[in-house]
């Protein structure tokens, strides 16, 4: 019989990463790795699943915020750290723990990365955006004219100091961005040791610093390296072009590697298009509403006439209802629904990666006037998050 227990001492989380790492894979925790782990161990949202005494499977979430279409920001979710124990996968434990922490949860959306892509749209999860890995012959990549600002390099001391300042700062403004908690730049740090090395530096325009980016070069051959972009933030145009720059100038660099959005128009800044190569499109941000009410009214939308639509939420059951959404927002209706869709679906659409007309050609949805809900959901930007947890 499981038992869904919220954990509250600290042996107990070391107890939880331990069955975490080992349903991934990995070793327990070395005392190192511990140190810097606890920092993301909040009380009260570290979940269980326990056969008698015996700790079986866990889940947590990470508090946070998240930006919406419209660019509103709302309190987030992280989930991550979802394992169940070897010996008992396939007996419903996930199902239990996914059950108690939505029930739990105290923020309106919830955001997880997936190991596999068929776990977790049965607990309301939709895939709602995606990134695209690309790699640049940077011999080839010539970007006309010159930087409007200045790039500076910063020492490590520095960069734990100013980038999470920097982030909250200039780092919330795409849909599907999320804040960083403490937990997150102590994992990001140990992981950027100097065996890695690893590089920060920090954009200035002429109202300050205004973006970086954290890089590492690793030789491939003789006086031949790759570069890879590990995280890049900026607060307008003439920060992302000026640090796109100074990785394309950067001598005995071969190639560029970075996971970004969608649309970052990364190859129009060069003169030869073609030197950006997609190597891989990848799913990045799963998005669970879990108060559909209120996050369909966080966000705004286009213009066409209203939409009536019905959500169907198994697990949360108060979501259940028609949501009219129109030009000018979103209430609760009595009215007749022109589509019905499934919470992991609208999860799906709400960022306006995916729209309802590619949903109903797949007849995953029922009902008419797909056409008027693409126009409302639909979004000047693709989603996109870059922030790994
Ligand atoms: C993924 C994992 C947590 C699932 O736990 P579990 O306790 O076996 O899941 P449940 O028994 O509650 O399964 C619920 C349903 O999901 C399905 N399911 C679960 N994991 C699945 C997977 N990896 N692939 C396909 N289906 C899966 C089950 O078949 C079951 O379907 P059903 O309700 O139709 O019978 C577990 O397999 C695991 O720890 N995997 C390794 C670590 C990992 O990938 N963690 C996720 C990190 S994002």
């Amino acid at each position: 019989m499981t038992e869904i227990r919220v954990l509250s001492d600290e042996a107990q989380f070391r107890a939880h990463l331990a069955v975490f790492r080992r349903a991934m894979h990995w070793p327990p925790p070395n005392d190192e790795q511990w140190q810097i782990a606890q920092l993301s161990y909040e009380p009260g949202r570290v979940l269980a699943a326990f056969d008698g005494d015996e700790m079986i499977g866990t889940t947590l979430s990470f508090g946070s915020s998240l930006v919406v279409p419209g660019g509103a920001v709302v309190p987030h979710s992280a989930i991550s750290r979802v394992g169940v124990r070897a010996d008992y996968t396939r007996r419903g434990v996930l199902t239990s723990l996914m059950r108690a922490q939505l029930e739990q949860l105290p923020d309106p959306v919830a955001t997880l990365r997936a190991s596999e892509g068929r776990i977790y749209g049965r607990f309301g999860y939709g895939l709602a955006g995606r990134w695209r890995t690309v790699e640049i012959d940077a011999k080839r990549a010539v970007v006309a004219g010159e930087m409007t600002g200045r790039v500076r390099m910063i020492d490590a001391d520095t960069a734990d100091k100013l980038l999470p300042e920097l982030h909250a700062a200039v780092g919330l403004t795409r849909p599907g961005q999320i804040g960083r908690w403490v937990g997150w730049w102590a994992r990001n740090r140990d992981r950027k040791t100097d065996a890695e090395n690893s590089v920060a530096v920090v954009h200035s325009g002429p109202d300050g610093d205004d973006g970086f980016m954290v890089y590492k070069v690793s030789e491939v051959k003789d006086f031949k390296h790759k570069m890879s972009i590990e995280d890049m933030v900026w607060a307008n145009d003439d920060a992302w072009r000026d640090l796109w720059i100074y990785a394309s100038r950067l001598d005995l660099v071969d190639k560029i590697e970075r996971d970004l959005a969608l649309d970052e128009p990364v190859s129009l800044l060069f003169d030869d298009p073609r030197v950006v190569y997609t190597e891989d499109v990848n799913d990045e941000i799963w998005l669970r509403l879990v108060d559909v009410e209120r996050m369909l009214q966080a966000r705004t939308y286009g213009v066409a006439d209203p939409v009536v639509i019905e959500v169907q939420d198994r697990l949360l059951p108060a979501n259940d209802g028609r949501y009219r959404v129109s030009s000018q927002g979103v209430e609760r209706v009595n009215a007749q629904a022109d589509i019905t869709i499934t919470v992991d679906l609208l999860g799906a659409v709400y960022f306006g990666d995916t729209t309802f007309s590619q949903l109903a050609a797949t007849k995953r949805i029922v009902g008419a006037r797909f056409g008027e809900a693409d126009a409302l959901f639909a979004v000047p930007q693709k989603p996109f998050c870059g922030t790994f947890f």
